[in-house]
């Protein structure tokens, strides 16, 4: 009797303890924090998933919507393989449907982990299609662009209306000198004679004028100070390439990449937030989507052919390897020194302040001067914010110590940050 009891009394713990797991399992679902999920969606997905556009995998947002099984869902995002190869039915028809892309296996990822991406997926794709039911968004785009069209149109009317007033006051300063040369008896009634006797007038009076000697040297002095502000201005912008705009060997589009598809710029342009340079990305990075992306494209075939890929086999063939020639467009004499990181992370100053709104443009063109005016001049305005930036705190701290005559070394200043000395 005792025994059952006992076995009794173990089944009864194990059904409590099995049911409390379950329990904390569903609030750990219940409390999936989409934040989190953002950041790993961020590191590991954005390179073959959007939410609501098909890349090299499915658009997240309606999959995850049509596809309620979570618990599939996790073991797919861990381990597709294993389904794969354990042909579950579902795994193998996306599978098939992609082409056997093969997505990437996850196995660091924990059941919370993945809890988190999937509300952060579903969260993300109903903000975005309560954004898009949404007309006010466009109005507000309009609105905003409402003003400067405005000023448009008030100068052009500003602009009519002034050539109308010179037309009429013209027509009556015309009627005026008739009244009055008709009053001292001095017009001739046949028109033609009018007419030709104007055209001697007006020779007598070019001639006359070119005997006024302060006329001549007024016209001279206007005609030198035209050229010269025009020559002022071409020699302040020679070798300045404001608007250049080169052909690239690929179509590639920043209004398509970083624009429409929202891919980040340091996704690509990795140097941006870390070092002096931002770069110029490999095509490796193009192949991260284009080995499964627009295949049949004739401008993704030159990133095919630049690095050896047979498409067909799959494989690289690096002796038939031709890099991509792009034109660099923005480029400051050696004499200058400019860092991003020092721009993007401590001055925390946005790509677009510099290179204008690249997410819109078909190609790149330079947007800035470049000019060492205009670094001076944006080094004159710009506030800097100290508040929580390291780089600052390290300074201060470091001012402090030289108020109090205690020992600083340029290493505590950032002399010892590779950037400081090396190009
Ligand atoms: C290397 C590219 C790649 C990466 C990285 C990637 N995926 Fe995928 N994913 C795919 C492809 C391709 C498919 C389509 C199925 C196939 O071909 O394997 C897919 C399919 C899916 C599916 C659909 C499964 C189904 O049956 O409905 C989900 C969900 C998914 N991925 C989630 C994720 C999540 C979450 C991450 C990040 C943790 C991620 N993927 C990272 C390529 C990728
Ligand atoms: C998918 C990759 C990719 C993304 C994302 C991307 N770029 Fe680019 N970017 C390139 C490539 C490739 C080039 C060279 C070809 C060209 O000029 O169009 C380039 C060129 C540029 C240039 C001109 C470089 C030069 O020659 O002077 C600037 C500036 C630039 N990108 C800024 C940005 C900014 C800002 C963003 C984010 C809004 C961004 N890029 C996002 C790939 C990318
Ligand atoms: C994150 C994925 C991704 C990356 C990285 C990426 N692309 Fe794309 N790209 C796409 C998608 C998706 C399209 C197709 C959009 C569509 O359906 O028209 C595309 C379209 C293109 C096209 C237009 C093809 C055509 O004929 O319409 C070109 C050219 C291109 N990409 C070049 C590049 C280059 C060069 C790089 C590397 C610097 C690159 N892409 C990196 C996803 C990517
Ligand atoms: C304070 C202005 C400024 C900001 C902000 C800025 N850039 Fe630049 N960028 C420049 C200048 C100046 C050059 C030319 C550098 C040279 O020739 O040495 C340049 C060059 C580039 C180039 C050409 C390749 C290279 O590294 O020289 C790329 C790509 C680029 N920037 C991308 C970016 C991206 C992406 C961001 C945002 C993360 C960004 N830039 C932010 C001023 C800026
Ligand atoms: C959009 C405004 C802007 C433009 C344009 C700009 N800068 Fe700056 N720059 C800043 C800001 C803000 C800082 C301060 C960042 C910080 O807090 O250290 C800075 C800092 C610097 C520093 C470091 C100064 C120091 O004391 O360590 C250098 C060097 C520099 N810029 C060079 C340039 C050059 C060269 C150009 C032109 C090619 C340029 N900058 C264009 C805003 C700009
Ligand atoms: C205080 C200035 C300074 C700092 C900071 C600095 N370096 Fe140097 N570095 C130099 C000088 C000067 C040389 C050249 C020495 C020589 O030619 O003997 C050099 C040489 C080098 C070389 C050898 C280059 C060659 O052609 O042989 C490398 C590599 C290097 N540095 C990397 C780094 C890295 C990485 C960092 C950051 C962790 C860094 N340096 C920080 C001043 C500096």
């Amino acid at each position: 009797m005792r025994n059952i009891s006992f076995i009794f009394k173990q089944f009864s713990k194990s059904v409590l303890l099995v049911a409390g797991l379950a329990l904390c399992g569903l609030t750990a679902n219940a409390q999936a924090d989409p934040a989190k999920g953002e950041a790993i969606f961020k590191a590991k997905c954005t390179a073959c998933h959007k939410i609501d556009v098909r890349m090299t995998g499915p658009a997240l947002g309606p999959q995850l919507e049509a596809e309620t099984d979570d618990a599939y869902l996790t073991k797919w995002i861990q381990n597709n393989q294993a389904l794969i190869a354990a042909k579950n039915p579902k795994a193998l028809k996306i599978y098939n449907e992609y082409n056997q892309a093969g997505m990437t296996v996850f196995a660091e990822l924990t059941d919370a982990d993945v809890a988190n991406v999937i509300a952060y997926v579903r969260a993300d794709w109903k903000k975005l299609k309560e954004d898009k039911a949404k007309p006010a968004a466009g109005g507000a785009v309009a609105a905003e662009q409402g003003p400067s069209d405005l000023v448009i149109f008030g100068l052009l009317g500003v602009i009519v209306i002034a050539f109308i007033v010179i037309l009429v006051l013209n027509k009556v300063i015309a009627t005026l000198e008739r009244l009055l040369l008709n009053k001292s008896g001095l017009l001739v009634d046949e028109e033609e004679e009018a007419e030709e006797k104007v055209k001697g007038d007006k020779l007598a009076l070019v001639k006359k004028a070119l005997k006024n000697k302060k006329l001549v040297f007024f016209i001279v002095l206007c005609g030198t100070i035209a050229m010269g502000s025009w020559s002022w201005v071409t020699m302040w912008n020679t070798n300045v390439h404001q608007g250049y705009q080169p052909v690239q060997p690929i179509k590639y589009s920043h209004k398509l990449h970083a624009g429409a598809m929202k891919i980040e710029c340091q996704y690509c342009h990795t140097g941006a937030f870390k070092s002096k340079n931002a770069s110029i990305p490999s095509l490796n990075v193009c192949m991260n989507c284009h080995k499964a992306v627009k295949t049949e494209s004739p401008e993704i075939h030159k990133i095919y052919d630049a690095l050896g890929y047979d498409p067909q086999t799959q494989k690289y063939d690096s002796t038939k390897a031709q890099p991509i020639q792009w034109v660099r467009i923005h480029n400051l004499p050696d004499l200058a020194y400019f860092n991003h990181s020092q721009h993007t992370v401590v001055g925390k100053i946005e790509c677009q302040k510099c290179h204008g709104q690249i997410q819109e443009m078909q190609e790149v063109y330079q947007y800035s001067p470049l000019t060492m005016k205009w670094c001076i001049q944006c080094h004159k305005r710009t506030e800097i914010s100290g508040k929580g930036n390291g780089y600052y705190d390290k300074i201060l701290a470091a001012h402090d110590k030289i108020k109090k005559g205690e020992k600083v070394t340029p290493a505590m200043l950032g002399g010892l940050e590779c950037a400081k000395c090396h190009y």
